[in-house]
Order: structure tokens, then C-alpha cells, then sequence
């Protein structure tokens, strides 16, 4: 059978509105209803509650540290919709993955775990601490102490034998990345340091955020460029002592600094972070569309259709962290909500793909056309934007004063030596894949990537 061009453009727009999602971001009902589909959505790709499945782990193609970033997404879906369904799968996943040291560091993960890693893993738990999410069973670690046993950990890999500080992306030296020091690492340890400052009243997270800014600002992982906004870029390796950042721009990093700048402000009271934080808003022009207004887009691999597997989430994190700004820094409400509105009723309306017509895509530029593409990433990132519809609706994060019900352990990990017990070798797979990574990070430091943004 052969259909005229416009018969089948007919036939591909009413497929596409049967499942297409229309989003009202002003009714509360139809937001959650709509995040509830998305959700769903979601939960489908996760395989570790069946029998005989490890708890936490998504099946492959997906690493361990956007399983933590998916648990993230469910805590945040609790918090704003109120729909206590996976909350039983979260807290199962969670407590399974906590390892030896109270601090995400399962065995299993040694071969190839980053501090970035961990790291989402420990954001899960501080948002979960933030907003109430019941903590793991008496004789249990805390939410809290989870997210201060990633603290602890990492404040102790602080390195001043290259770069002036900072910290490594890979924990392990046998581990291929050990030379590169990452902005996202770096600035998932200040966000953690932030809310920790926050929720704790304890100066000594506050210092610390303080202490990772000034280092990354100073070996020029972020940049104030010419339009007044800071720009974080990807990384810098210690075998050139940080002297070359690669300028790749990614929507996680500027919004991991986003929320804990917000809340450095919050905590302060101070101009600086003040400016800091409008400064990072501005330079979030970079992820959102001139041709769709306001629509955020993963600006470096979208278009050249170059996006991995965990690229293709990276949109959550920026939404996520967008939205929860508004909360401990009220007057950026102006300057963020136009911004996330756009994109999440762009977001939902091109999740019309797949069999159920309700798959979400990676682009959200298309006007409504479901682009192919499909997975935890790209059904996370729609799910973050579109609930952050419902800020309003919700309180903001809790402290220790004001209603924080999680536990303190502020030595939490504190007996890790990062020593890891057990080691199986090693296979060249592995290694093959890890290198091939960072010979990319290095070619595209010392030789510019065409695909950098600056
Ligand atoms: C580590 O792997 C083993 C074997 O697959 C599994 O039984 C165990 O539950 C895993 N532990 C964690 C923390 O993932
Ligand atoms: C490496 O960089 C740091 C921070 O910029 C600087 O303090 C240090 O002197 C540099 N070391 C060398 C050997 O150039
Ligand atoms: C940020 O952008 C706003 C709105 O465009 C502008 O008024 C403000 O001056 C900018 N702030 C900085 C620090 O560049
Ligand atoms: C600081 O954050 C809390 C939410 O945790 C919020 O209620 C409060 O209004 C914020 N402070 C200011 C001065 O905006
Ligand atoms: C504050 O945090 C630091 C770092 O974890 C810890 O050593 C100290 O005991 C904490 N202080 C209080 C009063 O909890």
C-alpha cells in the first residue's frame, strides 16, 4: 500500500494526538495525572524488585548511578504528587545499595565507581531527608546519615597534589578517569555540602561548599562569559594540572551548582550568592531554544544526534534542580518558571511514542513529534519537568528546625579508607571502554570539540 505525502502526514498527526499528552500547568489534577502516566512510564524499564534481580540495579545498557538518579526522580514524585506507590520499591533499592560504609559504595560497583556516582545516589537520600520520605526501618541508616556518609567520604578524597584541590571523578587510582577531575563530582559534593549546611545548621558543610567553589571557579571549571551568565564546562585533566577545561556544556552540571548556590544564599542571606545564583540562571540560556521559546535542550548532542544513554537524563537534573531553586530562593520564581512551564508542556506533549503512545522522546523542540528515541533517561527527564508544575503546591525542604525527622550521624563513613575489600581483576573489556572515554575527554581538551559550547 503506498499513502500520498499528505495522507500519511494526516494519518502520523491523528496518531500522534491519540497519545500525545496535553499538560494544563495551572491544574494540579491533570499535572499529576499526566506525571503519573510518565512515571509509569519509567518504573516499566526497572527489573531489580523481580525475584532473583538485584535491588537498585536497572538492566543494561543503564549504569548503577542513574538508578540512583531514577530513585531520586520517585522520592521527588512522592514529594509532589503525594502517590505513595513506589515508595516500597525505592526504600528496598535504596537500603540495598548502601555498601559497607553507610555511603553508596557497594562492592559490586568498585570497577568503575565515580564520585559523581556515588554521589546521585546520596542526592537521592538528602532529597528523601528533605522532604520526609519515611526513613529506612529502625537500626537502619537514616536518609540523613546516608547523605553525611557521602559527604564524609568524599571531603576526605579532597586532593592537592594536582590542580590546586578538588576532587578526582574516578575513587579508585586502577580505575581508568582517576586523572580527570570533573565538574559534575565536584559539583554534586557542593550540592551536598549546601544542603547539608542547610538542614543541619553545621558550619562545616557550609565551609566546605564554600572551599569547592572558590577551587572550582579558580581552575576555571565555571566561567562568567560575555553574557554576564556562569558557564560550567566538563572537566580537566590532572596530568596537564587543569590548565585546559574541556568546554563541553552539559544542563546537570549548571543545575547541580543551581541548587546549591540557591541554598548557599538561602543559608546566608548574602548578596553574593545572591548574584551568584541569578548569574547561573543567566547562563542557563545556553540549554533553551530560540526556535521553541524557553524549551530546554541538551544544546551539545541533541541536534548532532549524538546523546549516550546517560546523557539522554541529564534534562531531569537540570528540571529537577530548577524547580527546587524556587523553593529555598523564592525571587528566582520569575526568572525559572517560564522557563520550566515551556519546556513541560513541550516535554509532555511529544511523550506520544511507542506502542502504548505515551513513550517519551529526548527532544522536546519538536512541537509535539515524538522523536524516536526512548528509555529510563528520557521518560526521567520529562517526569521531573512536568511535576515541577506543582511547586506551589508543595512545602519547601525541611532542617533539623523546622520539622527534619531524619537522624544525624555526623561520622557517618567516616571508617572507609576507600580501601576496597575484594577485587575481582579487572576484565579488558572493561578497561578498553573505560580508556576509550577518557582518550575522547583528552582529544577533546587538547584538541577542541567541534560539538563544545562555549
Ligand atoms: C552484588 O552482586 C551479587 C551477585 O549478583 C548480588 O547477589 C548482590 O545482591 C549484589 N549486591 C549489591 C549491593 O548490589
Ligand atoms: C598546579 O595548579 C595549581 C592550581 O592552579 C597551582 O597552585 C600549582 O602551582 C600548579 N602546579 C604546578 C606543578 O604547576
Ligand atoms: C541576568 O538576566 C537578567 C534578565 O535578563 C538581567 O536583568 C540581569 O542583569 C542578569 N544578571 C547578571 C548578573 O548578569
Ligand atoms: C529558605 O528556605 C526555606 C525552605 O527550606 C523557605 O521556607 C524560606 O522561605 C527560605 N528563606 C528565604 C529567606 O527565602
Ligand atoms: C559538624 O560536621 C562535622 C563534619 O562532618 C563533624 O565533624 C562535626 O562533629 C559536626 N558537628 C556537630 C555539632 O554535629
Amino acid at each position: 500500500m503506498k499513502f500520498s505525502r499528505t495522507a500519511l502526514g494526516v494519518l502520523m498527526l491523528s496518531a500522534s494526538s491519540v497519545g500525545a499528552m496535553d499538560l494544563n500547568p495551572d491544574d494540579p489534577e491533570n499535572v499529576k495525572s499526566v506525571a503519573s502516566t510518565i512515571a509509569a512510564g519509567m518504573r516499566k524499564w526497572y527489573t531489580g524488585d523481580r525475584p532473583g534481580d538485584v535491588p537498585g540495579n536497572l538492566p543494561q545498557p543503564y549504569y548503577w548511578w542513574e538508578a540512583g538518579a531514577m530513585f531520586g526522580a520517585l522520592i521527588d514524585y512522592q514529594y509532589y504528587t503525594g502517590d505513595t506507590q513506589y515508595n516500597d520499591i525505592t526504600t528496598k533499592a535504596m537500603v540495598h545499595q548502601i555498601g559497607e560504609n553507610n555511603a553508596f559504595m557497594p562492592l559490586n560497583q568498585t570497577k568503575t565507581l565515580g564520585n559523581d556516582d556515588q554521589a546521585f545516589w546520596g542526592m537521592a537520600a538528602m532529597s528523601a531527608a528533605e522532604v520526609k520520605f519515611p526513613d529506612p526501618p529502625e537500626g537502619q541508616s537514616s536518609w540523613l546519615s546516608l547523605a553525611q556518609g557521602v559527604f564524609n567520604t568524599q571531603a576526605s578524597r579532597w586532593d592537592t597534589t594536582t590542580c590546586g584541590g578538588g576532587l578526582r571523578w574516578q575513587i579508585f587510582q586502577f580505575n581508568n578517569g582517576y586523572n580527570y577531575k570533573n565538574t559534575i563530582s565536584n559539583g554534586c559534593f557542593f550540592n551536598i555540602a549546601a544542603r547539608l549546611g542547610k538542614y543541619t545548621g553545621n558550619q562545616t558543610y557550609v565551609d566546605w561548599a564554600e572551599k569547592m567553589w572558590d577551587w572550582v571557579e579558580s581552575i576555571h571549571l565555571m566561567e562568567i562569559q560575555k553574557d554576564g551568565g556562569y558557564h560550567f564546562y566538563d572537566g580537566s585533566d590532572d596530568t596537564i594540572n587543569c590548565t585546559k577545561a574541556n568546554h563541553i556544556q552539559w544542563t546537570y552540571n549548571a543545575g547541580v551548582f543551581l541548587l546549591g548556590a540557591a541554598t548557599m544564599w538561602n543559608i546566608t542571606d548574602s548578596d553574593i550568592w545572591k548574584t551568584r545564583t541569578t548569574r547561573i540562571i543567566n547562563g542557563t540560556n545556553v540549554f533553551f531554544s530560540n526556535d521553541a521559546p524557553n524549551v530546554m535542550t541538551e544544546v551539545a548532542c541533541e541536534g548532532n544526534g549524538k546523546c549516550d544513554v546517560d546523557q539522554r537524563s541529564f534534562k531531569a537534573y537540570l528540571s529537577r534542580w530548577m524547580a527546587a531553586t524556587i523553593k529555598v530562593a523564592p525571587w528566582t520564581f520569575d526568572l525559572i518558571m517560564p522557563r520550566l512551564r515551556a519546556s513541560a508542556v513541550a516535554a509532555a506533549k511529544q511523550c506520544s511514542g511507542g506502542e502504548d503512545g505515551k513513550t517519551c522522546g529526548l527532544k522536546w523542540t519538536t512541537n509535539g513529534v515524538w522523536d524516536g528515541s526512548y528509555g529510563v533517561g528520557e521518560q526521567m527527564s520529562a517526569l521531573e519537568v512536568v511535576q515541577a508544575m506543582l511547586i506551589n503546591k508543595v512545602d519547601g525542604p525541611v532542617s533539623e528546625k523546622t520539622g527534619g525527622i531524619s537522624k544525624s550521624n555526623p561520622s557517618a563513613g567516616s571508617e572507609s579508607t576507600d580501601k576496597p575489600i575484594t577485587f575481582d581483576e579487572i576484565t579488558t573489556g572493561d578497561k578498553a571502554g573505560a580508556g576509550f572515554l577518557t582518550a575522547l575527554a583528552l582529544i577533546a581538551i587538547l584538541g577542541g570539540a567541534w560539538w563544545m559550547v562555549s
